[in-house]
């Protein structure tokens, strides 16, 4: 008999961003549920080294998630090889932070395209062959409740995230098929390595996550009935940017408050980073 921890044998699932942060977390995870598991991201190298440690059920797939022809045709070749797909988790993502004026034009668009276009192009493509009972799963945020000045085109993207997923859920329904969006707080990940020192003060007014507790999260999405979930984590941090966000003169109160609770969390991250 299979017991509970494996219970997604045969089931092949795509997971883009996860050579690293929450993308391995997850994929480690179903793999652990017994899934074969293709790994989708940018560099091939730490790709491939990332796909040897988890073992023969990971499967290394080099591929920009932003070369939306590429990502097009990405579940048919999943499909043709594997002979199934059931799950597909949305999680690669970009950020340029800071104020938007600080990048080109296109560099805006390409968080669009990575963020919000990506998953859209995958999910519609997969959304053919994927078996009935498959499951998609969105790596959006809490920048997608609360507008965040700073980060405000990241935050359109992952509203615009959350918001087409749990409108495309009927559409999915239609198809066997279920949705779910999963928004974390900040998580400890290398996404902030990039460019720390344009990160909000507000993005660490919150609890940190680790990427374990939101690939949980994702894992719960992947085995619930349900569709259309939208899951924040941590949870109090949910509430507080759904008040945010109804109440905007509530949010401008708490915001230097908040603010100055995220710089000394800030600061805090900094040493135990460096090892302090
Ligand atoms: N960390 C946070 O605080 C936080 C909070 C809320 C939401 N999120 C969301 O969580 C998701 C995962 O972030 P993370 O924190 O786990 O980041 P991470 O540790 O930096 O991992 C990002 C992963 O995505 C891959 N990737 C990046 N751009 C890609 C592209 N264009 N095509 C394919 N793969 C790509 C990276 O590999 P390559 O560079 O080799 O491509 C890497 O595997 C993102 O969508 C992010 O917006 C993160």
């Amino acid at each position: 008999m299979v017991g509970p921890a494996m219970d997604l044998l045969e089931r092949v699932a795509i997971v883009t961003g996860a050579s690293s942060g929450i993308g391995l977390a997850v994929s480690r995870m179903l793999i652990a549920g017994g899934a074969r598991v293709v790994l989708v991201a940018r560099g091939a190298e730490r790709l491939e080294s990332v796909a040897m440690a988890l073992g023969a059920q990971a499967t290394a797939w080099a591929l920009d998630v932003g070369d939306l022809e590429a990502l097009a045709r990405l579940p048919a070749e999943v499909h043709a090889r594997f002979g199934r797909l059931d799950i597909v988790v949305n999680n690669a993502g970009l950020h340029h932070r800071g104020d938007m004026l600080r990048h080109s034009p296109l560099e805006l668009a390409e968080m669009v395209r990575v963020n919000l276009s990506a998953p859209i192009v995958l999910t519609r493509a997969a959304a053919e062959l994927m078996s009935s009972g498959g499951v998609v799963v969105n790596v959006a945020s809490l920048a997608g409740k609360l507008g965040v000045p700073g980060s405000a085109v990241y935050s359109g993207t992952k509203a615009g995230l959350r918001f087409w997923g749990l409108a495309a859920a009927e559409d999915l329904a239609r198809r066997g098929l279920r949705i779910a969006n999963v928004n974390p707080g900040p998580v400890d990940t290398g996404f902030f390595d990039a460019d720390f020192e344009h990160v909000t003060d507000l993005t660490f007014s919150q609890p940190m996550c680790s990427s374990e507790q939101v690939a949980a999260m994702v894992m719960d999405c992947v085995r619930s009935q349900e569709t259309g979930l939208d899951r924040d984590i941590p949870y109090l941090s949910g509430k507080l940017s759904t008040l945010g966000y109804l109440s905007p003169g509530l949010a401008r109160l708490l915001r230097p408050a908040l603010e100055r609770r995220g710089a000394a969390n800030k600061r805090k991250f900094l040493v135990r980073k460096s090892g302090g």
